[in-house]
């Protein structure tokens, strides 16, 4: 069945879970989420950007997601806009089914330039009341997403953006948090906490506090009604990365937000977390070991079958450490 974002996060903060939400731009994504959720009765986030939208289509995706909750009847699922730039991306994701929508209005339509507090503020608050209108939840997002060791807002491709933030410029401030809050009634608020997208988080292996736990709780405090969100989730598992260079890849050393940092900002607070990085390394790590081990093979289904069951072991073991598992 679909339940919206609001539904499905009031009943995680009820009973103190995280729950993973899995980026989706195909069916065998779609098919490994849903297989790890039936396993460990998770209820499910799926959720599509601007660029899967356009990879699948919006009446493939529509389709797609129809046939996921068809199949698996017993699973809540929420489908949810990901980092929506304007209004109109948003409504139409509502017009397609979706019961969830992030207006991203930390950054302008273009998603590169930083927006002023006021155009974040105005946009959401106009695509929440629309929202909340045909019964859809709205994500927020405030603050910086980057590193706060080196004060960069990474890129996703490794290399730094230019100018450096200090950590105080980078982080959330609750105070603005609650302003924020009570001008746009979103439902959900993506929050800077330490975290970035992509692979490269860090160049060095992370020690102690990466999160910034005492943000989070400060925060959670001021808004308690209010989920918090946390994008730049992935790990980026060392054996996922072995995986990809023992199989002729060539990634760079990387280190992501360790699972149990996560399990952290979950007893904190944080109830959505982003993850779609750690799923791509999954399934294309399995197509190079196919590619590189069988190269007479050439049946898709022979190196989609290894990278789905990579994925769903993913998925599943995000679902039971978040503590999603049994709560469908
Ligand atoms: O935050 C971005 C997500 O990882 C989606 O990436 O826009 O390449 O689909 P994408
Ligand atoms: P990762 O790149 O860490 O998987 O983050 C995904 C994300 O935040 C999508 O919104
Ligand atoms: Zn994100």
């Amino acid at each position: 069945a679909r339940i919206t974002l609001r539904q499905l996060l009031d009943h995680a903060a009820e009973y103190g879970y995280g729950v993973p939400a899995f980026n989706i731009n195909n069916m065998e994504q779609g098919l490994a989420i849903m297989k790890a959720a039936e396993r460990c009765d998770a209820p499910v986030i799926l959720q599509a950007s601007r660029g899967a939208r356009s990879y699948a289509g919006d009446i493939m995706l529509r389709h797609m997601i129809e046939a996921l909750t068809e199949m698996y009847p017993q699973i809540p699922v929420c489908m949810h806009q990901d980092h929506g730039n304007n209004e109109a991306t948003c409504l139409t994701a509502i017009r397609h089914g979706f019961t969830s929508v992030m207006m991203d209005g930390s950054l302008e339509e273009d998603m590169k330039t930083p927006a002023s507090y006021e155009y974040n503020v105005a946009i959401t608050e106009r695509v929440a009341r629309m929202a909340h209108w045909v019964g859809a939840s709205v994500e927020g997002e405030l603050g910086v997403l980057g590193n706060l060791e080196t004060g960069e807002a990474a890129k996703e491709d490794g290399s730094g953006a230019e100018g450096k933030l200090t950590r105080e410029d980078m982080l959330t401030d609750p105070d603005q948090a609650a302003d924020f809050v009570a001008r746009t009634r979103v439902d959900a608020l993506a929050i800077a906490c330490g975290t970035s997208h992509g692979a490269y988080k860090f160049s060095r292996q992370p020690t102690g506090d990466i999160l910034a736990i005492s943000q989070i709780e400060a925060i959670h405090a001021r808004i308690p009604n209010v989920h918090l969100v946390m994008h730049g989730s992935s790990s980026v598992p060392q054996y996922l990365q072995d995986l990809i260079n023992e199989h002729g890849g060539d990634m760079p050393q990387t280190w992501g937000v360790p699972v149990e940092e996560i399990e952290r900002g979950i007893r904190s607070g944080v109830r959505k977390v982003n993850i779609d990085t750690d799923n791509r390394m999954a399934l294309t790590g399995q197509f190079r070991k196919v590619a590189m081990s069988k190269p007479a093979e050439f049946d898709p289904r022979k190196f989609l079958i290894p990278a789905m069951e990579e994925m769903e072991r993913l998925c599943l073991d995000r679902f039971e450490r978040f503590g999603t598992a049994g709560h469908a």
